[in-house]
């Protein structure tokens, strides 16, 4: 059995990591209808596809919740999910809150909406919160998880351990639960000082919104055991998703040493858009035979430095890929 074979049936999740553009939703689709193949019942949760790829895998309604892909004549069956930040925000406070008091009180106030759109880290954490949901259904046999567009690959792992700053730091909490009287009346005058700064109701907004947010700490904490339990078990595993460029054996080790460190399990390179199998015709002009050879000694040179750890090589296909037709090309060139 071929390596993306045996990862697609021992694993039950599996995540796509790497950087903005290289083919990471684009492969994750397309591994999962070569998992459906192999007759496993699989879903993929995707962040960003393209809208064409979307409309394909009937994502572009937003629905939230599971839509079945109806693929021909394979064994097992393929979903796809499309979080909305948005909601899984809102679900999460509904779910994590005390009472339905606090939540409504969290979801009302206008940081919550900020922190919805704009938090750098909460497209990350959602997507691991709703990894984590749809893998304690129990109802798939693999979960594929594409990340986030992000120039940093890395940027993934850091939205759990950013949010359990909040309840760590000492700041946010002496602001919130003042030690004593005498600095309740500090920070209180320190705050109305803030807040003439800052226009009327913005530091009321934050600090009414991080008393609720405490509020939730516990839940909050055991959610966040949880997506770590999902990362960290055996079954879990990541993929590196790259296209050539000389510094890639560089940051392939930087990933592979951030996942040791943090106990996560390694599974492979997947190199994307290869030209190596590219046919240099005899009608191109000369110069752009040269640039095409160049491009093709710039890869096996990056390849070479990284052969223990390829698990498979994608040529650059001659278009897009848009349609359920494209994903089983794809999914056919993991095997052969
Ligand atoms: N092997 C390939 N051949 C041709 N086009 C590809 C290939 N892989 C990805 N693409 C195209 O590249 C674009 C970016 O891919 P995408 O999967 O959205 O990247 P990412 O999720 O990493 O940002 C898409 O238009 C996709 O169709
Ligand atoms: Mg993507």
């Amino acid at each position: 059995m071929n390596k993306i074979d045996t990862l697609l049936m021992t694993n039950k999740v599996l995540i796509t990591c790497g950087t903005g553009g290289v083919g990471k939703t684009t492969l994750s689709c397309a591994l999962g209808v070569r998992a459906a193949e192999l007759g496993r019942k699989t879903i993929v949760i995707t962040i960003d596809p393209a809208k064409r790829l979307a409309t394909a895998l009937g994502l572009d309604s937003l629905t939230h919740d599971a839509t079945e892909i109806a693929l021909k004549d394979v064994p097992g069956k393929l979903f796809a999910l499309m979080p909305d930040t948005q909601r899984s925000f809102e679900e999460f406070f509904d779910a994590i809150s005390p009472t339905s008091q606090i939540s409504e009180k969290i979801k009302s106030n206008p940081i919550f909406q900020i922190l919805g759109q704009e938090f750098s880290g909460a497209h990350e954490y959602m997507a691991l919160q709703k990894l984590s949901k749809v893998y304690n259904s129990g109802e798939y046999d693999l979960i594929i998880l594409d990340t986030p567009p992000n120039r940093q690959a890395l940027a993934f792992f850091e939205a759990p351990r950013l949010l359990k700053k909040f309840f760590d730091e000492k700041w946010i909490r002496h602001l919130i639960v003042p030690s004593s009287r005498l600095a309740a009346g500090s920070i209180r005058k320190a705050l109305e000082m803030l807040e003439k700064l800052t226009g009327v109701g913005f530091i009321t907004h934050l600090i009414s919104f991080a008393a609720s947010v405490f509020e939730t700490e516990k839940k909050f904490t055991e959610r966040l055991e949880q997506v770590i339990h999902v990362l960290e078990s055996k079954e879990t595993g990541f993929i590196f998703v790259a296209t050539a460029k000389p510094e890639l054996a560089y940051e392939m080790n930087h990933f592979i040493s951030e996942l040791e460190r943090r106990g996560y399990r390694f599974n492979g390179l997947i190199f994307n858009r290869s030209l190596s199998k590219l046919a240099v015709s005899q009608d191109l002009p000369a110069s752009a035979a040269l640039i095409i050879q160049q491009w093709i000694k710039k890869e096996e040179l990056t390849l070479s430095r990284l052969s223990s750890e390829s698990i498979a090589i994608i040529p650059e296909c001659s278009r897009d890929i848009h349609s359920i037709g494209d994903l089983t090309h794809v999914a056919r060139l993991f095997v052969h």
